[in-house]
């Protein structure tokens, strides 16, 4: 069976086919670049985009892999968390088609997408494990039982882990969305020049995050510093990125340790940050723990993970034929919105 998955929840646009049998046949994603200049995502502007681009990428997509419309058998699409000016664009272009088609249409929660990557990857878990999503707008800790059954063990109270990042890179300078030129930053960094406060680690086995008051501390920081000297800015980098690193592994063993699981799998934007894979890796080999992450394509928005999912519930329901469009800005992954 051939699924297109379609992604419009934040500023990617990303179509893509995957093959229940062969696995994904092709990708695309188109990260919109104008929102760089407002130092953040401007949700009419991303709208208009995604409206622009899905039926290009959708046409190259059927090209790549010679194809056409009627040879899909069903549609996948985000059907939130995100923007929802964005997320209608996705859902109303999938619903006509799928219903154009007469196929059946697969609402995916985003995030199961992004928890799901990995099982696109050859090296895979078993279940049960421990998600930590790392995203531009969750962290979360996750127990996953299996495929639709999960448990929230811990989350964001306020900023994410990727806004935070996001902000102090417009802090330190450097361009939208910072967490990729904050990592490049900091490779010049003196290590522990100077050390910033792991939030919420005084309570052990609280597996909350809150990263909004280290935000402030560094914006407070950097006040007294001189960020003409880029030896300083990246020290101050280097330090952040500490920072966040150690806080997201302490919470993260103690949840492994609590629940008695010796997997975690790490996903979403933040998981591709190369320093974070390496802490992670290390510690938790001293351990035993196995560290289980997607590559760079699939750590980011993208629609090869909204056709996976697209494909594993469609056998879990045997009619796909919905009446409303079925969108929801702040899903969660404990909902189940379709019963
Ligand atoms: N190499 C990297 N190191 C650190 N952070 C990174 C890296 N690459 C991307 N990011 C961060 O990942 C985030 C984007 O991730 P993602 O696309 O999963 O989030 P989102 O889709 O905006 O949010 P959500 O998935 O929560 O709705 C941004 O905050 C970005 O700065
Ligand atoms: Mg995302």
């Amino acid at each position: 069976m051939l699924f297109m998955g379609i992604e419009t929840s934040c500023d990617d646009t990303s179509v893509s086919i995957y093959d229940n049998k062969k696995g994904i046949l092709c990708n695309n994603i188109y990260t919109q670049k104008i929102h760089s200049k407002y130092g953040g995502v401007v949700p009419e502007l991303a709208a208009r985009n995604h409206l622009k681009k899905i039926i290009p990428l959708i046409k190259k997509s059927l090209l790549k892999i010679n194809k056409n419309l009627h040879d899909i058998d069903a549609i996948a699409y985000t059907a939130g968390p995100g923007q929802i000016n964005s997320l209608i664009i996705g859902a109303t272009v999938s619903h006509t088609l799928a219903f154009a088609l007469n196929i059946p249409i697969i609402p995916v929660n985003h995030m199961e997408g992004h928890l799901f990557s990995i099982m696109l990857q050859k090296k895979k878990p078993y279940f049960p494990f421990i998600g930590l999503l790392i995203s531009g707008g969750h962290t979360q800790l996750i127990y996953v039982h299996k495929f639709g059954k999960y448990k929230i063990l811990g989350k964001h109270i306020d900023d994410a882990v990727g806004e935070t990042l996001d902000k102090v890179s417009k802090l330190l300078g450097l361009d939208y969305p910072g967490g990729k030129n904050l990592f490049k930053l900091s490779q010049y960094g003196i290590p522990k020049k100077f050390i910033f406060p792991r939030p919420m680690i005084s309570k052990k086995n609280d597996l909350n995050f809150s990263f909004s008051g280290l935000k402030t501390f560094v914006q407070n920081f950097i006040k007294k510093q001189d960020l003409n000297n880029f030896q300083v800015k990246a020290n101050i980098a280097c330090a952040f990125e500490d920072a966040i690193i150690d806080t997201l592994y302490i919470k993260s063993l103690w949840a492994l340790k609590k629940y008695h699981i010796n997997q975690l799998v790490i996903a979403g934007g933040v998981s591709a940050n190369k320093k974070l894979r390496k802490i992670f890796y290390r510690n938790f080999q001293k351990n035993n723990i196995k560290l289980f992450y997607s590559n760079k394509k699939l750590c980011t928005d993208n629609a090869g993970m909204i056709a996976y999912i697209g494909s594993k519930k469609v056998f879990f329901r045997k009619k796909y034929i919905l009446n409303n469009i079925i969108i929801n800005s702040r899903l969660s992954l404990e909902d189940d919105f379709l019963s």
